[in-house]
């Protein structure tokens, strides 16, 4: 499957409003393909306002949708560092979703390898809607620069380990971000302005920076973090 790049970039104050449209947008056009809508949500901080915006749209579908999760950290679901309870706080609690339409990546267990094989059992072939954040480092999900999991063949999840705490992880491989029929990555701030150019301009290096494994997808950036795009080389 190609896909045609495109970059939203706007003003920091209108980054969530133009991120939860883009990902409303992408959530509709699946159910009016195929009745429902697969939508598997990023972590870390900067979803965090887009997704409260997104919980604020009276007419978005959520008895059709299905959420997953890109990736967790090994820490309880109530953890100040879990990304279920982001999303909890921020999206899944203020909207009318069905419960068992909840997929939570449980990461807390002792065995991140049976955990990691569980989960994959859940996902569906292909995600319809696949919301990713950026480090600063150019990781995506929990797929660091170099990791063995960005050439883990035949596997949907995998333990990954992660340079700041918690370290350890579990992640979707590159195999779940490629099929994804939508993917819609989310970078704000000055902090991110080197990754995105690395990851949209850079020379092909997917070890050193996963996120370009997103290159020719939606990206939706506010003005500091586009700051460099148009000055890398190559
Ligand atoms: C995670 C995320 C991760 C995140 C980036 C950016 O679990 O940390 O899934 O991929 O998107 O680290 O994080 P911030 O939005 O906090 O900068």
């Amino acid at each position: 499957m190609t896909h045609l790049r495109r970059l939203e970039v706007v003003g920091t104050s209108d980054f969530p409003r133009a991120a939860a449209d883009r990902i409303l947008n992408e959530i509709l056009g699946a159910v009016r393909a195929r009745g429902t809508a697969a939508l598997m949500l990023a972590g870390g901080s900067t979803p965090e306002r887009v997704y409260e915006e997104l919980a604020r749209r009276e007419h978005a579908p959520w008895s059709r949708v299905d959420v997953f999760f890109g990736d967790e950290r090994s820490v309880a679901p109530d953890h100040p560092d879990s990304n279920y309870a982001m999303a909890r706080r921020a999206l899944l609690d203020r909207i009318p979703i069905p419960g068992h339409r909840v997929h939570r990546m449980s990461a807390e267990g002792p065995d991140l390898d049976a955990a990691a094989a569980r989960y994959a059992e859940l996902l569906p072939a292909a995600i319809d809607v696949l919301v990713l954040g950026i480090g600063e480092d150019g990781h995506t999900a929990s797929l660091f620069p170099h990791a063995a999991a960005l050439t883990a063949s035949g596997r949907l999840v995998v333990p990954t380990r992660g340079p700041k705490p918690p370290h350890e992880r579990l992640s979707v491989t590159p195999e779940v971000i490629r099929s994804a029929r939508s993917c819609v990555v989310l970078a704000a701030g000055a902090a991110k302005a080197s990754a995105v150019a690395r990851s949209l301009e850079g020379p092909q290096d997917l070890g050193g920076c996963p996120a370009q494994l997103a290159r020719d997808r939606i990206w939706i950036l506010d003005r500091d973090a586009a700051e460099l795009l148009g000055q890398a080389g190559g």
